[in-house]
């Protein structure tokens, strides 16, 4: 078996629970089956479908589950990623981090130990979302001198 490092957020094994509002609908889809082909279990929180519904909805219910430890880890999609990280970030424990290259994919984990991957669906070409969620999962926290100033985010 191939040593992992420590402080990754979440293993192969474990649950990635993954949440949009209609915007982000077909991204969530193809995210969710690569976390499937990358060994997670995946909670799909919603929407199913094309319909319009209201990302507040499903923010919370993404927070919630990762804040309960339904879900070791999060993915949630809007339009933007505004609306929904926004919703996610009002549950304690949430540590949602809109991303929108490879350098905040990596740094969110790095520096904030985010726990919630938050992506714009109507921005980001589906390639680089894909490409966000792999960096996202496979960049441990850095800890040290980040530690400290993830503990007083509460
Ligand atoms: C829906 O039209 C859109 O407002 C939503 O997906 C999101 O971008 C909000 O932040």
């Amino acid at each position: 078996m191939s040593e992992q490092p420590a402080n990754l957020l979440a293993r192969p094994g474990d649950t990635v629970a993954v949440a949009s509002d209609h915007a982000g609908y077909d991204l969530k889809t193809l995210l969710a089956g690569d976390l499937k082909e990358m060994g997670f279990k995946v909670l799909d929180l919603g929407a199913n479908g094309l319909e319009s519904v209201d990302y507040p909805d499903f923010g919370a219910a993404l927070g919630q589950a990762v804040a309960r430890g339904r879900a070791q880890a999060g993915v949630a999609i809007c339009g933007t990623g505004i609306g929904i990280s926004i919703a996610a970030n009002r549950i304690p424990g949430v540590r949602a981090a809109l991303v929108h290259d490879k350098a905040t994919a990596a740094l969110s984990r790095e520096h904030n130990d985010a726990n919630v991957l938050a992506l714009g669906a109507r921005l980001l070409p589906p390639e680089e979302a894909r490409a966000f969620l792999k960096i996202f999962l496979a960049t441990p926290f850095g800890g040290g001198r980040h530690a400290g100033r993830v503990a007083k985010l509460g």
